[in-house]
């Protein structure tokens, strides 16, 4: 088990990919802190980690308000005795294109994918400074970071924005043993992405399903990515195995990305 004993919070972690991560860390013997705007669904994972022999709390968290941010921090130092591991998962995105994007779409995405994670990652950065152990911080980009799209702008600069800070906090975490990286996935097969084919195909004029169809068929490696292809990433990356890695996006996306 390469997460034995560990602290870990994960945010947005009540569906897809951060519910995938969550029941990952606890397989590799993690405690972890399920957060996420959904209560109820997070109290799900909780219920799952629990039926596999492992051990979890669910915390409601708005990641924009830094007070509750600072409890979703403060319950995992009370309920498993300090934090080792911060995934910052949770994320909005919305097909727009450029020419209608609105103040409130924009702030929509920023306020979320961006200064959401800065709060998350200033509370946890401070718990494992004081701790005096190093941690992990683990952002989750996109390939939608590594280009624009004509229909996503604001989402794009996001998580583009996103990657520009993993490297940031890499550098300044760095005396401090704290590794940060990020992960950018491609088209993954969550809730979020069927909510993205809907929106794709009423721009296009498609199906609903054929954005989802079409995008999948250029995908090098020939299938949808699973929320799993994620976990295991973020597993390795919160591992000791990790240690001498930081500052790095890794796209994780079936070959969508070059580099
Ligand atoms: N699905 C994809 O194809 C894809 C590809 C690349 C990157 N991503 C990114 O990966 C991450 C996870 O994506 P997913 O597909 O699993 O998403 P999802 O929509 O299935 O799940 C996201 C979770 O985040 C939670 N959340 C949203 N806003 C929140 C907030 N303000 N505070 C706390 N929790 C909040 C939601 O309640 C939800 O449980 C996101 O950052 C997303 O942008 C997704």
């Amino acid at each position: 088990m390469k997460l034995q004993g560990k602290a870990a919070i994960v945010t947005g972690g009540a569906q897809g990919m951060g519910r995938a991560i969550c029941l990952r860390y606890a397989q590799e013997g993690a405690n972890v802190v399920v957060a996420d705007l959904n209560l109820a669904g997070a109290q799900k994972v909780v219920d799952e980690i629990a039926g596999m022999g492992g051990k979890a709390v669910a915390v409601q968290v708005d990641v924009r308000n830094q007070e509750q941010v600072q409890r979703m921090v403060d319950a995992a130092v009370e309920q498993f005795g300090g934090l080792d591991i911060l995934v910052n998962n949770a994320g909005v995105g919305k097909i727009i294109p450029f020419l209608e994007t609105t103040e409130q779409d924009w702030n929509l995405m920023f306020d979320i994918n961006c200064k959401g994670l800065l709060w998350c990652s200033q509370a946890a950065a401070k718990v494992m400074i004081a701790q005096g152990r190093g941690g992990k911080i683990i952002n989750l980009a996109s390939q939608a970071g590594r280009r624009g799209e004509a229909l996503v702008l604001a989402y794009c600069a996001s998580k583009a924005c996103v990657i520009s800070m993993n490297q940031s906090m890499a550098l300044a975490l760095a005396e401090h043993k704290i590794n940060v990286n990020a992960i950018a996935p491609g088209i993954v097969d969550t809730p979020f992405w069927d909510e993205v084919d809907r929106q794709f195909a009423k721009l296009l004029g498609w199906e609903v399903g054929e954005p989802k169809r079409k995008f999948t068929a250029m995908i090098p490696l020939g299938r949808i990515e699973q929320p799993e292809d994620v976990a295991g990433v973020a597993a390795f990356l919160a591992s000791s195995d990790a240690d001498y890695i930081t500052q790095q996006c890794f796209n994780v996306d079936g070959g969508n990305w070059p580099s």
